[in-house]
């Protein structure tokens, strides 16, 4: 059986005492809750510690934004999977659109930096997603299809089982146009069908797939309820512990 997970991405929000308040909180509010998914929480950088020492306290699960694909080195202002390792992050998203948009990051890297995580024992969550013009175009699943192929299709098939993925049209996310759960299904199979037919049945079924983009309390159980979605990449809405908590619990 796959995992149900919901993640919070919090990009580039909140301070020192606002993340811990926030985590303090979402920590509390999950005890009296019985939630059928994995919840994790990717604060910014300098928070990774301090949510770390948290998560050993509770079920909840700490990831990073991002790391460098390089392994340690003069890359000034930049995070290493090692450095992740040593405060015990389990997880780490890569190739977020806004990473591939503002920072130009290309598949060949983010390769790179699945290999680094999962060589520290680090879970990737693998971001892909079509913007747009592509969807309009009708080329998104080949848009998907490539990113898919040329990011993580290296790995055998032991890797590609800690791997998470993350589907994000680009256009849905943080403009409040959610995919439609119909959307959201075809495209989690179509992504489930290409693992199948490059690591085989068994390592397809156990992947989890997370939708992501507006996804909100008022949507989540119709987008979690189908049959290939397994969870959700929620940004704006893990801000608050009330509406990502009430993600969470959007499993039937
Ligand atoms: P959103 O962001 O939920 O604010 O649309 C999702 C994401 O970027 O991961």
């Amino acid at each position: 059986m796959r995992k149900n997970i919901v993640a919070g991405n919090w990009k580039m929000n909140k301070t020192f005492s606002d993340a811990e308040e926030l985590i303090d909180q979402i920590v509390v509010d999950m005890e009296n809750k019985d939630l059928k998914c994995e919840l994790i929480i990717c604060p910014p950088a300098p928070f990774l510690e301090m949510a770390s020492d948290y998560a050993e306290e509770s079920r909840l699960k700490v990831g990073a934004q991002n790391i460098n694909e390089h392994e340690s080195g003069a890359y000034t202002g930049e995070i290493s999977a090692p450095m992740l390792d040593s405060i015990d992050i389990e997880y780490c998203i890569i190739g977020h659109s806004e990473r591939r948009k503002y920072f130009h990051e290309t598949d060949e890297q983010l390769a790179q930096k699945a290999n680094l995580l999962l060589d520290y024992g680090i879970k990737p969550i693998f971001c892909v997603g079509e913007v747009l013009e592509e969807r309009e175009n009708n080329t998104h699943f080949d848009v998907v299809k490539k990113q898919m192929e040329d990011g993580m299709f290296h790995l055998n098939s032991d890797e590609f089982s800690n791997v998470i993925i993350a589907y994000e049209p680009v256009w849905a996310i943080g403009t409040g146009k959610t995919a439609s759960p119909e959307q959201a299904q075809e495209m989690h199979a179509y992504i489930r069908k290409l693992i199948l037919e490059k690591y085989g049945k068994e390592t397809a079924e156990e992947v989890s797939i997370l939708y992501g983009g507006s996804c909100n309390p008022g949507n989540a159980k119709s987008l979690f309820s189908q049959e290939d979605v397994d969870g959700g990449l929620i940004g704006g809405a893990s801000l608050k512990s009330d509406d990502f908590l009430a993600i969470a619990s959007s499993f039937e």
